[in-house]
């Protein structure tokens, strides 16, 4: 089955099952075929549409039966406090909460609302951590840090809850340069050594609800602490007892590490992000065969314009009538 008969088939499966897999209902007819009345195009640089949910309807998804081995402590507040640089941020290209009218901040609005209503309980119960989302890509330089961090800084302006952004990156990690952050402790501290509270490694921010995970230590067994039991016992934590807070992982390119696929298979929602004109088709469908087995995957366009959105669709249509 192509590429776009597989995503016409998940999107109807979705629509079916009553989540959202696009930003506008147009838009989700596009991926299959001729925009629908009132189809929206998104604006230049990012541009996102469901590629497709696997599983979705009720019992289909594997139960999660990991035992859980340890729970980190959860305080009420993190212990480290970080100011933000805005205007650093701002001259970086990235939304910012004092530019809620930017066209950035336009783009990641319209990128968010379907993560956003897929994590909160308007998808079935059987898709498990919904509002774990994952930002990732093929290869190197496409944009996964740039779109995580906007996407986390947009929810955290307007979505009425917080907002974890976890720099899942760990062997590269970047939202230290970026935010003005300690590296460490963070995730794989938390990992490899049990007795850190969570709250010890987690760091506040200026911005708003906006609270941070950083990759933390260096450790020569980073994919295998994150595929441990620890992990999972970490992000089951995270993941309920903050059921309303969306918790954003920026990631490594999928095709280029191990520990890309690894965090893939903990996460509820995965936003593959697609640079116009460099990600190749081939890349693409390599990096989408790697999160085949989670819940709902959805596509963004980076680095487009407009005439950029008008063949990616094209992209697709393409390969959908070899
Ligand atoms: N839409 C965009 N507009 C402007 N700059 C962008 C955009 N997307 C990415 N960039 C810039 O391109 C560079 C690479 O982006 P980024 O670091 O987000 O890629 P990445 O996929 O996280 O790379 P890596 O795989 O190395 O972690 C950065 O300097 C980033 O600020
Ligand atoms: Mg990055």
């Amino acid at each position: 089955m192509s590429l776009i008969e597989q995503a016409a088939k998940r999107l109807e499966e979705l629509r079916r099952a009553g989540a959202q897999t696009s930003v506008e209902e147009g838009v989700a007819s596009h991926a299959g075929g001729a925009p629908g009345p009132g189809a929206h195009i998104p604006t230049p640089e990012a541009a996102v549409h469901a590629l497709g949910v696997r599983d979705v309807e009720a019992g289909n998804t594997a139960p999660h039966t990991a035992q859980r081995v340890h729970a980190h402590p959860i305080a009420e507040a993190p212990l480290r406090f970080v100011d933000i640089n805005i205007e650093r941020l701002k001259q970086l290209g990235f939304v910012t909460p004092d530019a809620p009218k930017s066209q950035i901040a336009d783009e990641f609005r319209v990128v968010k609302r379907p993560i956003i209503r897929n994590a909160q309980a308007r998808v079935p119960a059987s898709i498990r951590n919904r509002n774990l989302v994952m930002v990732t890509s093929a290869l190197p330089g496409e944009g996964k840090t740039f779109t995580a961090i906007n996407l986390a800084i947009s929810v955290a302006m307007e979505f009425d809850n917080t907002v974890l952004l976890v720099d899942g990156d760990v062997a590269h990690p970047s939202l230290p340069d970026i935010l003005g952050l300690p590296g460490s402790p963070g995730l794989l501290d938390l990992l490899a050594r049990g007795s850190i509270d969570v709250a010890d490694a987690l760091v506040k921010t200026s911005i708003d609800k906006l609270t941070i995970l950083p990759a933390g230590s260096r450790h020569r067994r980073a994919t295998e602490l994150l595929a441990s039991e620890q992990m999972t016992s970490l992000l089951r934590e995270l993941a309920s007892r903050y059921s309303d807070r969306i918790i954003i992982f920026d990631s490594p390119p999928l095709l280029a590490t191990t520990e890309a696929r690894v965090l893939a298979t903990h996460m509820g929602q995965v936003i593959m992000v697609v640079a116009a004109n460099s990600t190749t088709k081939h890349a693409v469908n390599q990096a989408l065969a790697t999160v085949e087995n989670c819940d709902i995957v959805m596509m963004m366009l980076n680095k487009a314009n407009k005439t950029d959105v008008g063949d990616y669709y094209g992209y697709y249509a393409d390969e959908g009538s070899q």
